[in-house]
């Protein structure tokens, strides 16, 4: 058994780690953490944690006194530029399931995060863990973005065979993928029944997926009048290989990321609310380009499922325990 502390647990990314937490044979839950809810029960954040069976869930209790109370693992569920600033506890994993470790060079930060990075000399100590593409090393990892996850997922095993010059990401997200906190642009008034990109050329995750291509990409998100799931739609040029073949041998062991026989597209419903991701492969009749669509959820495999994911790979877990890959309806 590891024990775990998850520091912002009030917010979206935070609820669903606690979710996967709660669920998972070897992980036990020891501290919540919440600056807004702290000394209160687990329950006024949701009553389904006051149900019989849940009330030995802790009491929240400060994020700063959750990072410190000495539980093996730490996930870290904050914004951005809050979790910068955390010093990580002398032992034990931490997770952040933030942008704020993601890069090792400091300068990504200002230009693309809005802040100067406080501890830029730490970068290097943190490893970037999507597992099936690089694998979380050592006891600092940092989550990769939803929409980096789901075009990486599709386009780093073929990244060779493509290309460069000319990859598109066209990517849509549901509203959970901007957080809890309202602001005018995540109000229903603005999102329902409307589909707009947003950040076009200037989000951040456009770095992150250029520095593990090694080549950059042109990311265009859009917000869909959705809760949760994301699809991205990447459109390549090959330079002759099998794109199908080279993507089906590279998940052909994963229990989590599926290569989807020939004709059939990914979709939202199938993965919204799992920790799994689907990818279709289309050739172009026209242009002789191809697709690679990938669809997950934002705060499953795009989040909480993958920071569960990392921390079973690091304590020798069964990679998928806790994880939410079995359902057919949801
Ligand atoms: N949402 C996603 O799909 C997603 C996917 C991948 C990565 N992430 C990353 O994960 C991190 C957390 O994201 P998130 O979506 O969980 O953010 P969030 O819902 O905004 O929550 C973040 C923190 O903000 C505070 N908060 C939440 N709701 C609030 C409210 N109504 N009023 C005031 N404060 C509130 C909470 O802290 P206190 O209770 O301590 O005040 C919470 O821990 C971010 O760095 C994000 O980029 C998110």
């Amino acid at each position: 058994m590891a024990t775990v502390a998850i520091v912002g647990a009030s917010g979206y990314a935070g609820q669903e780690t606690l979710d996967r937490v709660l669920a998972h044979p070897s992980l036990e839950l020891y501290a919540l953490g919440s600056d807004s809810l702290a000394g209160r029960p687990a329950a006024e954040l949701d009553p389904r944690l006051g149900r019989n069976g849940w009330r030995g869930i802790p009491r929240f209790i400060t994020n700063e006194a959750a990072l410190s109370c000495g539980a093996d693992v730490v996930f870290l569920c904050l914004s951005h530029e809050e979790a910068a600033t955390v010093t990580p506890p002398p032992r034990g994993v931490v997770v952040d399931l933030s942008g704020a470790h993601r890069f090792v060079d400091p300068g990504v930060y200002p230009s693309w995060y809005g802040f100067e990075h406080p501890h830029p000399d730490d970068l290097e100590s943190w490893s970037y863990g999507l597992p099936e593409v690089t694998a979380p090393v050592g006891r600092l990892v940092a989550n990769p973005g939803c929409y980096a996850t789901a075009a990486l997922l599709a386009l780093a095993p073929i990244k060779d065979e493509i290309e460069r010059e000319v990859v598109v990401v066209d990517a849509k997200s549901g509203m959970t993928g901007a957080g809890r906190s309202l602001k005018p642009s995540s109000h229903a008034g603005a999102v329902l029944e409307n589909v707009a990109p947003y950040r076009v050329g200037e989000h951040q995750h456009a770095p992150e997926i250029a520095s593990l291509l090694g080549f950059p990409v042109a990311l265009v998100p859009h917000l869909l009048p959705v809760r949760r799931g994301l699809i991205a739609t990447c459109y390549v040029r090959p330079l002759g290989s099998d794109l199908r073949s080279i993507l089906e041998a590279h998940y052909a062991e994963s229990h989590v990321v599926t290569v989807l026989p020939e004709g059939i597209a990914p979709e939202l419903s199938r993965v919204q609310a799992t920790d799994g991701a689907e990818i279709g492969v289309f050739g172009d009749r026209l242009t002789g380009g191809a697709f690679v669509v990938c669809a997950l959820d934002n705060l499953g495999k795009g989040a909480a499922g993958q920071a569960v994911q990392n921390v079973n790979l690091l304590f020798g877990f069964p990679e998928t325990a806790g994880l939410r890959l079995s359902g057919v309806l949801v």
